[in-house]
């Protein structure tokens, strides 16, 4: 055996040897420097070759290459085994813990007035009641016209009227409110004209919905709001079953110790007309200034349906009567959690809708 047969033979041993000790990448990358490197020791030996005489140099020419090679494929191999052990160390470590508790979900819920609104549509239709919605864009004849409120009846006064523009009036410097009586409903009462027309008696509905009046926005006034209407036509109903029916509704929503009353009301659209009190939810009626010392607070208007109303609504009244409500969900939500300011409620403020996350 040459001396250079014999160091290749040791090389290989110990590149063998070393590789199996090492413990890490950089210690394996340290082996290739030392041996495969440009003055690595194989590298060195390599280029000696020249030097053997010229009968032996093919066949060390061809163990050198081998020894290269198996000495590569040791490195990459011890490399592909540590990585692999990183890998197995890492997952282990990073073990997903499915026991751990999880990060709760944050889940939205209803706007508290859209709750109330709920559980009025509950209880009515717990009566037979079915829900009848109407446009919110809505035409000055169901407005007010057809509920008995002629042009220039002073009591317009009452519903402070936002009109849609005649069409190229804004860009002509010249608005003025569409020829054809396009306004945005300034409550739900149009939609009793339009039940009448598309159902026929015995009528039970509630009409829940959105109107929009010209106010001056304070803590009680918005000019966006909703109102739930209410309309019954039927052969024989009366005063009497109004108030019975009024009274249940209030048991159903404030519990079944609120005291009632029937105040005497105005409203062009019913004849008699009155108001709905509930004894005050904050202070029991002893007065205090959520009921400004009255002791009362209203929560809706109602009466019987005027006879000019039932006609244009097409019933004959000397054969059909009719009660009707419009009751105003937004303050009974104020009632009801003690909010002080109806601008809250449109505010988009998730501070304050977030305390009503149980809905009630
Ligand atoms: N529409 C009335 C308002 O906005 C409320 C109302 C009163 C509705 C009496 C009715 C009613 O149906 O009978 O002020």
């Amino acid at each position: 055996m040459t001396q250079m047969e014999a160091e290749l033979g040791a090389l290989r041993a110990a590149a063998a040897e070393r590789l199996s000790a090492a413990d890490g990448v950089d210690a394996v990358e340290a082996i290739r420097h030392d041996l495969l490197g440009r003055s690595g020791r194989l590298t060195a030996l390599m280029k000696n070759l020249g030097l053997a005489p010229a009968g032996e140099r093919p066949a060390l020419g061809r163990l050198a290459n081998e020894v290269r090679t198996e000495v590569q494929g040791a490195i990459d191999g011890r490399l592909a085994e540590l990585r692999a052990g990183d890998l197995d160390e890492r997952l282990a470590a990073e073990e997903l813990d499915m026991s751990a508790p999880a990060r709760s979900i944050r889940v939205g819920h209803l706007h508290p007035v859209q709750t109330l609104m709920r559980d009025l549509r509950q209880v009515f239709h717990a009566f037979g009641f079915e829900v009848f919605e109407g446009p919110e864009i809505e035409t000055d004849a169901y407005n007010f016209e057809l509920l008995n409120i002629p042009p220039d009846h002073p009591s317009r006064d009452l519903w402070d009227t936002l009109y849609v523009a005649e069409p190229g009036s804004i860009e002509a410097g010249d608005s003025r409110p569409a020829a054809d009586g396009t306004i945005l409903r300034t409550h739900t009462s149009p939609v009793q004209l339009r039940a009448m027309q598309a159902l026929d008696a015995p009528i039970r509905v509630i009409t829940p919905g959105r109107c929009f009046r010209y106010e001056a926005v304070d803590a009680s006034h918005a000019f966006e709001f909703f109102q739930v209407e209410g309309l019954v036509v039927d052969r024989d109903t009366s005063l009497a079953d109004l108030k019975g029916m009024l009274e249940e509704i209030a048991r159903a929503l404030y519990g079944r110790d609120v005291r009632t009353r029937f105040r005497p009301g105005y409203y062009p659209f019913t004849e008699p007309s009155v108001a709905f009190d509930i004894g005050c939810l904050v202070c029991g009626g002893d007065g205090c200034p959520a009921c400004k010392r009255t002791g009362w607070m209203t929560i809706l208007g109602a009466g019987m349906v005027h006879p000019v109303v039932l006609r244009n609504g097409g019933f004959d009244p000397d054969e059909f009567q009719g009660y009707a409500f419009g009751m105003g969900p937004d303050r009974m939500t104020m009632l009801r959690h003690g909010v002080s300011d109806i601008r809250l409620f449109f505010s988009a403020d998730v501070r304050f809708g977030s305390q009503f996350a149980e809905g009630r």
